[in-house]
């Protein structure tokens, strides 16, 4: 059994919906009879139900940032601790182990409705639920925390409205913090400001996802499992880059479109047949090129008749993905990057890039001797008239063309070694 359908299925059996435990069967079935490849099937029906119900790991999550314990008097008048918590699964089996590392040398019990869990200080204990929160009385605790988490307090993720979704309403009442909230939005503008300009505000990101082999094969499996940015919880899957491993030029994009996101590859739709004509009105040998996004999630909304339709990534998506991509490229080593639009080269050459203004221009960067940046190929298709985008395609056959040159540079040396 693959190691991966272990750690997902442990995750996937405390779901709470039904049917859990023929998808389990069915995907173990699979697996042994015929299908081993079955975790990279992902838009089979099975892999993605069952991907579904492993997100429980969100669950586990927000349970281990959301506890908060409350002291009270012991059994023996001895001093323990008790908190009250309502997950959405039935995961408290699954997210013990954390509190019993960090708190090892607490007595502490969680309740929820489905199960307690119990650290005597030597052995974890499951029983039964608990109704209703009951006996917890407001203490120095309280207090204590509240000071803590004003001197922590990250205001880039001060969205009340995110913050409801991410920390459903009924975890407020319980978390002491929920009154300072007011108090600290007043100040948030100005906080906000000074954070986005600094970057340790984006404490999520994909590097929490990177695997320790940074190949290309591994870094690609590691990435269908990236929750860097919240883009993942609605696309189907990851799109990570494709092309060869020692390719010499890599093409950057901004992030996969719908045909992409149900197929997987990037630059499938009608912005990469643009691109593939251009490669090859250009010169560039389509086998030499590697083709990846700066965001590896599909971004879209929801719109009439349940079109998807794109979004552009935030600064923040582009920021939390960039690991993949600087891992992509360090894994390759290309001798030329080509930024497709804005998106591509504020993330790879300079983040106050302008494409009007700097396109086609060579700039030395980490990732590449030879790095520069053209039009977007779906900005041409975009084009509000025909010759608007004959002039735009040129210049991107111009840019091309420039890169091209680029490698040619190379060849003799390659000559000489023959
Ligand atoms: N546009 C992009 O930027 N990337 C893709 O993969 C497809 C369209
Ligand atoms: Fe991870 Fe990038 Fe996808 Fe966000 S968009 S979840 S950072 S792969």
């Amino acid at each position: 059994m693959p190691r991966e359908f272990l750690d997902l299925a442990s995750a996937a059996a405390c779901h709470r919906e039904n049917g859990r435990w023929e998808l389990l069967y069915r995907m173990l079935w699979r697996l042994t009879h015929g299908t081993p490849e079955l975790l990279r099937l992902a838009t089979d029906d099975d892999v993605r139900q069952f991907r579904r119900f492993a997100a429980v790991r969100r669950d586990v999550h927000k349970m281990h940032a959301f506890v908060r314990f409350r002291k009270i008097a012991g059994p023996k008048g001895d001093e323990s601790f008790v908190a009250w918590h309502r997950p959405d699964h039935r995961i408290v089996r699954l997210a013990a182990p954390f509190f019993v590392r960090r708190f090892s040398v607490m007595r502490w019990a969680i309740l929820t409705p489905d199960a307690s869990a119990l650290w005597d200080g030597e052995s974890l204990r499951f029983g039964a639920g608990v109704a209703a929160p009951t006996g917890l009385r407001r203490d120095d605790l309280e207090g204590l925390w509240k000071a803590y988490y004003a001197a922590t307090f990250n205001p880039a993720r001060l969205n009340p409205k995110a913050m409801k979704r991410e920390m459903a309403l009924r975890h407020w009442p319980t978390l002491p913090e929920a009154e300072l909230i007011p108090d600290l939005m007043r100040d948030v503008s100005r906080r906000v400001e000074t954070m986005l300009e600094t970057t340790e505000g984006f404490a999520m990101s994909a590097a929490d996802f990177l695997p320790q082999e940074q190949d290309l094969e591994s870094l690609r499996e590691a990435s269908a499992g990236c929750e860097g940015c919240p883009l993942y919880q609605d696309a189907t899957q990851t799109v990570f880059g494709k092309g060869p491993e020692h390719a010499r030029v890599v093409m950057v994009g901004e992030v996969p479109g719908d045909m992409e996101d149900r197929q997987g590859d990037p630059f499938v739709g009608p912005a990469g047949k643009l691109l593939d004509d251009a490669l090859r009105e250009a010169g560039i040998d389509r086998g030499t090129v590697y083709v990846t996004n700066a965001v590896k999630h599909f971004k879209f909304k929801i719109v009439g008749g349940g079109r998807r339709l794109h979004q552009k990534p935030g600064i923040r998506e582009i920021k939390a993905c960039k690991p993949w991509l600087e891992a992509e490229l360090d894994a390759i080593q290309p001798e030329v990057v080509v930024c497709l639009g804005a998106t591509a080269a504020q993330s790879v050459i300079a983040t106050d890039f302008r494409i009007t203004k700097q396109r086609g221009e060579v700039f030395h960067t980490d990732y590449a001797p030879v790095t520069l940046a053209t039009y977007h190929p779906s900005a041409i298709l975009r084009a509000p008239d025909k010759a608007a985008r004959a002039k735009m395609y040129d210049m991107l056959l111009e840019d091309l063309r420039t890169a091209a040159r680029h490698l040619d540079v190379a060849e003799p040396e390659l000559a000489v070694e023959r």
